[in-house]
């Protein structure tokens, strides 16, 4: 949807000139389930974005309107302690936690439109949290330092809509910068953009267009068994507070005395943290193949011994693998469905896509969608 048609379409239902905010979704590099460890993470902002147009009311209640389920919805500032469950919680949820953090906020008629895929695991709630956070926030004149709102937007999701994700959605979508990739200490959530050359190879997403409904469930799972290796392992070293703070060689000497899925579980976590430096390191130094096989050996870590893969994502994996010029490939995001993310050489992308798209087809019966993507800007104003 244009730019042009958003507002025109917002002035034309609430008869008021609005101020647009903008969010991308995010694929993630290599770092999976290391960011509620504390650990380390590597996203890119996608070029697909959320739009929030906005405009103030004089009373309390908060108008909502979706383009994409062109479907409304309202609710009232002073009536807002609780999810509905339903698309719009992602706002009510964000309003909620601002005006908990201070931020009394007016009322506001909000017109959205998002082209990040839904429910593909490409971050279209945290574009949403983060685009709609930044339309209340100009309607109070403020400006949140770009960590702080991610944790604000971390905590909506978290404690209102009820999903217990980690911080990096959240920060990716508020700091992604055009061209580069960003290294992230979930930790200190100090950050690092590294620019990502684009001459010799692109990044390319495959949407497997499966998504399974273990997903939260087992994705809160796996938290707690990481949670249950840290503690076992504090006994011996109870200066560890995460597992970021164990190394694989430290690890070797312990895992045998845990539970063993609770051991696979950590030494997916530990091994991960270590592959992100690694391969970020390479990637300095134009070492797109070693970064590649980084990617491929994430893959191999999260199904086997994390187990948050599914059949449809290993076909794709396998499929991607076998093409000519794939340099990486491994599923992206929390799992069980949802997208891979590859690393193919500039020549070979556009037979890449077209061979993926034609054999995952075959094998699965779906047809998957591809998107070549270039890292972009981050969340911020659209100066109408
Ligand atoms: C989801 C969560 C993130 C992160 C990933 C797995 O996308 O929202 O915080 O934990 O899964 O890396």
């Amino acid at each position: 949807m244009h730019i042009e048609t958003i507002v025109s379409e917002f002035k034309a239902r609430y008869h008021a000139t609005p101020r647009l905010f903008k969010a991308p979704g995010r694929v993630n590099l290599i770092g999976e389930h290391t960011d509620y460890n504390d650990g380390f993470v590597f996203p890119m902002a996608l070029d697909r974005y959320t739009h929030v147009a906005v405009a103030p009311r004089a009373d309390r209640r908060v108008d909502v309107y979706s383009a994409n389920l062109k479907e409304e919805f309202s609710f009232s500032l002073d009536n807002n302690e609780h999810a509905q469950h339903h698309w719009s919680d992602y706002i009510a949820g964000m309003a909620h936690v601002l005006e908990k953090a201070g931020y009394a906020l007016p009322g506001a008629m909000l017109y959205i439109h998002s082209d990040v895929p839904v429910g593909s695991g490409l971050s279209s709630s945290a574009a949403l949290e983060v685009s709609s956070a930044l339309a209340f926030l100009s309607l109070i004149s403020q400006i949140i330092p770009g960590p702080e709102l991610a944790r604000l937007a971390q905590k909506a999701e978290n404690q209102f809509v009820g999903m217990n994700c980690g911080i990096m959605d959240q920060f990716i979508s508020i700091h992604g910068r055009a061209d580069h990739a960003l290294l992230l200490d979930c930790r200190s959530l100090n950050y690092e953009l590294v620019p990502l050359d684009s001459s010799h190879a692109r990044i390319v997403v495959c949407n497997t267009m499966v998504k399974h409904e273990l997903g939260a469930s087992a994705y809160n799972q796996r938290r707690q068994e990481c949670e249950t290796g840290v503690r076992i392992m504090q006994k011996q070293w109870p200066e560890i507070k995460a597992l970021r703070d164990v190394t694989l060689e430290k690890f070797g000497g312990i895992q045998a005395d845990l539970p063993a899925v609770v051991a696979r579980r950590c030494r997916h976590v530990i091994s991960e943290d270590e592959r992100v430096l690694e391969s970020v390191g390479a990637l300095k130094h134009n070492q797109l193949r070693y970064f590649g096989e980084k990617m491929n050996a994430s893959h191999d870590s999260l199904r086997d011994d994390y187990q948050v893969s599914c059949d449809e994502l290993d076909q794709m994996v396998e499929i991607a693998r076998a093409q000519p010029g794939c340099m990486g490939a491994r599923m992206t995001g929390g799992g069980f469905g949802g997208c891979t993310v590859n690393l193919v050489e500039l020549e070979q992308v556009e037979a890449f896509c077209a061979n993926v798209e034609k054999m995952y087809q075959q094998r699965t019966g779906h047809k998957p969608q591809i998107y070549v993507s270039v890292p972009s800007q981050g969340a911020g104003e659209k100066i109408l």
